[in-house]
């Protein structure tokens, strides 16, 4: 990204963060080192899709719009109308839904969408309440495609605060599998990757 761009993003940002700073959770987008991080490789097959939660000015999406074949598929879920409208203009070939990540199920159902392989989250986890993480968590073991994984970050600085240990915990109780990758120092704050898998459904 140019600096005149970054720069912008950053104002902009910054000012949605003013206004809801619960929801936005950051005062300045994520940087490339954390978005490659987070991304990681995409080897998907045609037809499998990615899910971004949070794209807010899109650092992860300009990295999954690098990396994820053609054949592959993408949906970015923003809350802010905003973002999203930033979102559809700088990435036409890209498809957005406004809304909460929380409803992910009846997302994916009224798109015709499959199970996504990944689940991005830009989503500020520890900043969120409860409900909110559980709701969001529940739709994300909910949806997941066999053998997928989801991904998240949480910075460095907050990682010991009460609400991301509550955040970690529920994951380790519905996840069988977790790696943390980092911290990437790049990024302002710096953070960690946090990467789960093996999702425990409950049987029906
Ligand atoms: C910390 S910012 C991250 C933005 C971007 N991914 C980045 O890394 O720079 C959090 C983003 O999540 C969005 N968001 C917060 N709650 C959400 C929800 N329940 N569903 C969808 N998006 C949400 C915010 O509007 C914001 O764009």
């Amino acid at each position: 990204m140019t600096n005149p761009r970054r720069i912008q993003d950053g104002l902009g940002f910054f000012g949605t963060f003013l206004g809801k700073p619960g929801s936005v959770g950051a005062v300045l987008p994520s940087t490339r080192y954390l978005a490659r991080a987070l991304v990681g490789r995409l080897e998907m097959q045609p037809g499998e899709l990615v899910v971004e939660y949070g794209p807010g000015t899109g650092p992860m999406t300009t990295v999954v719009r690098e990396l994820l074949p053609k054949t592959a598929r993408y949906l970015g879920v923003e809350l802010e109308p905003k973002f999203h409208e930033l979102l559809t203009r700088r990435f036409p070939q890209m498809d957005f839904h406004l809304g909460n990540a929380a409803d992910i199920v009846q997302i994916l159902a009224a798109r015709g969408l499959p199970r996504p392989q990944r689940i991005l989250s830009g989503l500020p986890f520890a900043s969120l309440p409860a409900k909110v993480q559980d709701a969001v968590v529940d739709g994300i073991v909910e949806c997941l495609g066999e053998g997928g994984d989801f991904r998240t970050f949480q910075y460095m600085h907050a990682y010991g605060m009460k609400s991301a240990r509550r955040f970690r915990a529920l994951m380790a109780e519905r996840f069988a599998n977790f790696e943390r990758i980092g911290p990437v120092i790049r990024n302002l704050p710096p953070a960690f990757v946090l990467r789960y898998w093996g999702a425990r459904r409950a049987i029906r």
